[in-house]
């Protein structure tokens, strides 16, 4: 059996609880799309509904520590140190269109470094969980990232910029050098759980631009306690700054970034 630390048991149930309530929701969203009714007015809502959850159960357990919400925005805390950055459903366009791949994503950061992570798919009630250096785990097993070390073995997750987002024409050049070195290219439509595959080895790496900091928060500590990196396209640790990630086994980390900046020219 795992033993957890407290805190990471509090984000867990703080996780399933708003997952229950985002099932019945999207049981809801499944019918109103059948009925061609707009679905958007209440797939707010139930975001909301779910922020709401996540918030009251993480402040009841610790009282002071400050927000990084989607929805809410910014909240501050008496702990300067500690912030939770959540995103109560990582993966809106798909619950709006009745696809089951979103989750719920809780970080924690302590002194600008994050230390916790726990990215939960209600439908499939996978919990995808982790904590600086004790490891990353999905329900109760230990997750390692791939092994294999060739581009041309790998299957990478991304993220395509769609109307309105920046970096097109960047993102039709990565994507290119992607199809010509590698053995597939996915995009499931949740960034968090891009990162959870990539922790759980089903993917070799994920690169994407434009992200927010509650999209990929808990999904970094999971890659890096599964034994893989994450960084900006430079190599460096501004993801949460940037929006830009890339992220990858420990073998193909550095692969990618090189194939991305040649892609890029
Ligand atoms: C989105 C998802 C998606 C990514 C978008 C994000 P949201 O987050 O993570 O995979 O491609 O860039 O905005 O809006 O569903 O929380």
């Amino acid at each position: 059996m795992i033993v957890r630390s407290p805190i990471l048991n509090v984000m867990m149930a703080a996780a399933r609880k708003a997952g229950r309530g985002m099932v019945r929701d999207f049981g809801e969203v499944e019918k109103l799309q059948v009925s061609k009714k707009g679905t958007s007015d209440f797939v707010s809502s139930a975001d909301i509904k779910a922020e709401k959850t996540l918030r009251q159960e993480l402040s009841k357990a610790r009282p002071g520590f400050a927000f990084l919400l989607e929805e809410g925005g910014v909240v501050t805390g008496d702990d300067k140190s500690h912030r939770w950055i959540v995103d109560p459903i990582d993966g809106t366009t798909n619950f709006i269109h009745g696809i089951p791949h979103f989750a719920v994503s809780i970080g924690l950061e302590r002194d600008g470094e994050m230390i916790a992570g726990v990215v939960y798919e209600p439908i499939s009630d996978s919990m995808f969980h982790a904590e600086k250096g004790a490891g990353a785990f999905l329900n109760e097993w230990r997750l390692r990232v791939s092994a294999r070390r060739d581009l041309s073995e790998a299957v990478l997750a991304t993220g395509i910029p769609h109307r309105g987002r920046p970096g097109q024409q960047h993102f039709v050049k990565e994507l290119v050098a992607a199809m010509e070195q590698t053995a597939g290219i996915r995009r499931f439509g949740s960034a968090a759980l891009d990162l959870a595959y990539v922790a759980a080895g089903r993917c070799e790496g994920y690169w994407e631009s434009g992200l927010k900091p509650w999209d990929i928060a808990a999904g970094i500590v999971l890659v890096k306690e599964a034994g893989g990196y994450v960084s900006d396209f430079t190599g460096r640790a501004s993801m949460l700054e940037s929006g830009d990630v890339v992220a990858g086994n420990d073998k193909l980390h550095v692969k990618l970034l090189a194939m991305l900046r040649e892609a890029r020219g």
